[in-house]
């Protein structure tokens, strides 16, 4: 085993990287327009309450702006969203130049998710380079069938096909 004291910050992406998890944009009606952001660590907290937690990096530009609304839709992606889910985590672009949603009470429902969670910010805890945001959950709704996921697996994006896919 390693000493954890000395842990290289690239083969902690490295190995990590193996850990597959899906995909989510973070999306918030900003005062000039919307905003939002790509992020792999949204995660299921709570029932009761439900809510929810995703991980800002602290150099995260677009953190401060969400953070300012109080508010914002998570969006889980879908296998084909690759190309939209990369704009989403690109410098000096109009992330949603050209990507079709629908406004909602928290901020913009992208257009063929699978999924819509709006939360409101709950509270924020300080864990090194990120910041775990917890987030209360005020209105969901997945897709009633269709698309598979977008996977996040090594540094690669994939998609998963479901077993009863067949089926639906
Ligand atoms: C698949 C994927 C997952 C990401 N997950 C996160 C994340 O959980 N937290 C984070 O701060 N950045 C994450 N990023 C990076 C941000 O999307 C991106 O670096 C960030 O939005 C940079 O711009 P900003 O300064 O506008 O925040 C992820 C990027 C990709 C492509």
């Amino acid at each position: 085993m390693t000493d954890s004291r000395a842990i290289d910050p690239a083969h902690f992406r490295q190995v990590l990287a193996h850990l597959p998890t899906g995909v989510a944009v973070i999306a918030a009606h900003g005062p000039d327009g919307p905003i939002g952001m790509a992020a792999n660590s949204v995660t299921s907290v709570s029932l009761d309450p439900p809510l929810v937690l995703f991980c800002p990096a602290r150099t995260s530009t677009t953190w401060p702006e969400l953070r300012a609304v109080g508010r914002f839709c998570i969006n889980v992606m879908a296998g084909h969203h690759e190309e939209v889910t990369r704009r989403f985590a690109a410098k000096d672009t109009d992330r949603f130049a050209g990507v079709a949603y629908a406004d909602r009470a928290t901020g913009p429902a992208l257009a063929d998710a699978l999924a819509w969670i709006e939360c409101e910010i709950e509270d924020e805890h300080e864990a090194g380079d990120h910041t775990i945001v917890v987030a209360r959950v005020v209105a969901m709704e997945a897709a009633s069938q269709g698309h598979e996921p977008l996977v996040f697996f090594r540094g690669a994006y994939g998609s998963f096909r479901p077993p009863d896919a067949d089926r639906a």
